[in-house]
């Protein structure tokens, strides 16, 4: 009985935690990309100069959340152009307001939609990243695969996962190599870790 309490207790805190974070809706989901914006601004900008980010390059980023990758992004791009996908509405619209200026100028352009089913062509990215958001894809092999697709031979891939992202980095060099990238490799801080493939 008591387990089954337990048990019961840990699905609600879970599933207010994906409200919050996972796929972030309604208030809570507001609230948690507020949260997002102020606490991961640090480990995003680590995750995006392990990245080299060239002004020329087409980068997309899956999962942006509240923006705050985005914004960064477009610091340093500026002959080439930012795509994001995102599968929360409510990460959409505060990810669109914070980059308002460089979606109007048409270097950022932020959709709606999953890792599973990207709106783009094949071989169209030179960079592509994703940061706390493959532990909570409903199909991450899936998804590696699809970012695959659109990414352009040559080009280079970041997973980042802050410490409580709940990812561990075993087994990831391995689904980034099934997937069908190269040259993958780990690299830690004491806020998280990133792998790095190329395509
Ligand atoms: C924990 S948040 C991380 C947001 C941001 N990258 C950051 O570090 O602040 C995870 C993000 O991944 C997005 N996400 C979840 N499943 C997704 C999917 N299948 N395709 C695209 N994005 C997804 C969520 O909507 C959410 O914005």
């Amino acid at each position: 009985m008591q387990n089954n309490q337990q048990h019961q207790h840990l699905n609600i805190v879970d599933s207010l935690l994906m409200q919050m974070f996972g796929r972030p809706k309604g208030i809570l989901g507001r609230l948690g990309g507020f949260i997002l914006a102020r606490t991961k601004r640090d480990f995003t900008q680590w995750v995006i100069n392990l990245l080299e980010v060239q002004p020329d390059d087409k980068v997309l980023e899956v999962g942006f959340g509240p923006g705050v990758g985005i914004e960064i992004l477009a610091a340093t791009v500026s002959r080439g152009y930012i795509a994001g996908v995102d599968y929360s509405k409510e990460m959409v619209k505060q990810a669109r307001v914070r980059n308002a200026k460089a979606i109007e100028t048409g270097l950022v352009a932020l959709q709606y939609g999953s890792v599973e089913k990207l709106p783009f062509a094949d071989d169209t990215f030179d960079k592509a990243l994703a940061i706390n958001s493959m532990q909570v894809w409903s199909d991450a092999m899936a998804g590696l695969l699809e970012i695959w697709r659109v990414m352009d031979v040559g080009g280079k891939i970041a997973l980042g996962f802050t410490s409580h992202s709940g990812q561990s980095s075993t087994g990831l060099s391995e689904m980034l190599t099934a997937a069908g990238f190269t040259e993958t490799h780990l690299v830690e801080t004491d806020q998280g870790f990133c792998v790095l493939a190329t395509k």
